[in-house]
């Protein structure tokens, strides 16, 4: 699918979000989040802080990864008191399964009878490839910085070859293009919607991670630092640990560098 002409942002309409306090906006930077984590450190004011960019050209995921980030898709990152959305403030490993529930929810309406759900930790899957990434970085005080990327009316071509290999996007699974900036509008209302529920009933809403687990019977390796465990998903906890059915029984996992496959 080509990429939809003039598919910019509209910033009037962003602005009347109540679901942030300020917007940044820019045609292109290098990372919303290294942006927004930079806001963090030198500025007060008002929060949340929305920071969105058409293109990033160094987009960052979790651990070493990056994120290619082309026109047409949703880049941006969220600057947030989590006490002003009832939530802890240290880092907790459902934070980022919590924003991976609010993505499926509005996405899930725009790809109707499609295979959408999670993969532990912090990916959204559609149809066996990964449709967004999300990081969730917490600083000293205890701020947020939630970064998410959507593929929406993206092309991969010119992606790395692993991107073209396992992404995917709205438009591809769905041969029409988006609206972005409703997109990203319902994914933000979303996203507050999510995160107040996990802090007012964290069982209940922790269930989600396990219904919406792609991952389940299939065999993962785990690299935990030094250490190596392979097993068979058997699901995610409501607390965010993955569930690994080892040579040594069941065991839960809050962290690690997942592979899919012995
Ligand atoms: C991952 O897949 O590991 C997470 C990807 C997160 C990408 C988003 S795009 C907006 C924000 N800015 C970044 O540099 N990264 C996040």
């Amino acid at each position: 699918m080509s990429r939809v002409e003039n598919d910019l942002l509209d910033g009037n309409r962003l602005a009347a979000s109540s679901t942030f306090a300020r917007l940044v906006y820019s045609d292109t930077m290098p990372s919303t989040q290294d942006h927004a984590l930079e806001l963090a450190r030198s500025q007060a004011g008002p929060l949340p802080i929305l920071v969105v960019a058409e293109e990033q050209t160094a987009g960052r995921g979790r651990g070493a990864n990056r994120w290619w980030t082309a026109r047409g898709s949703l880049a941006f990152s969220l600057l947030l008191d989590p006490a002003a959305w009832g939530l802890a403030p240290q880092p907790v490993p459902e934070r980022s399964l919590a924003v991976g529930v609010a993505i499926v929810d509005a996405l899930g309406p725009r790809l109707r009878d499609r295979a959408l759900g999670l993969h532990w930790p912090n990916d959204v899957f559609a149809e066996g490839r990964k449709i967004s990434g999300v990081l969730v970085d917490v600083l000293p005080d205890g701020m947020h910085v939630i970064g998410v990327g959507i593929n929406v009316n993206n092309s991969f071509q010119g992606a790395p070859a692993e991107v073209q290999a396992r992404a995917t996007s709205l438009a591809e699974l769905s041969g029409r293009s988006f609206d972005r900036t409703e997109v990203l509008l319902d994914v933000l209302t979303s996203i507050r919607q999510s995160l107040v529920e996990s802090a007012r009933l964290p069982a209940e809403f922790g269930a989600r991670f396990d219904e919406l687990c792609l991952q389940r019977g299939r065999q993962l390796t785990l690299d935990v630092g030094q250490q190596r465990v392979r097993g068979i998903c058997a699901g995610i906890a409501p607390d965010g640990g993955l569930l690994l059915d080892t040579a040594r029984g069941r065991e839960k996992f809050y962290s690690g560098v997942l592979r899919h496959g012995a």
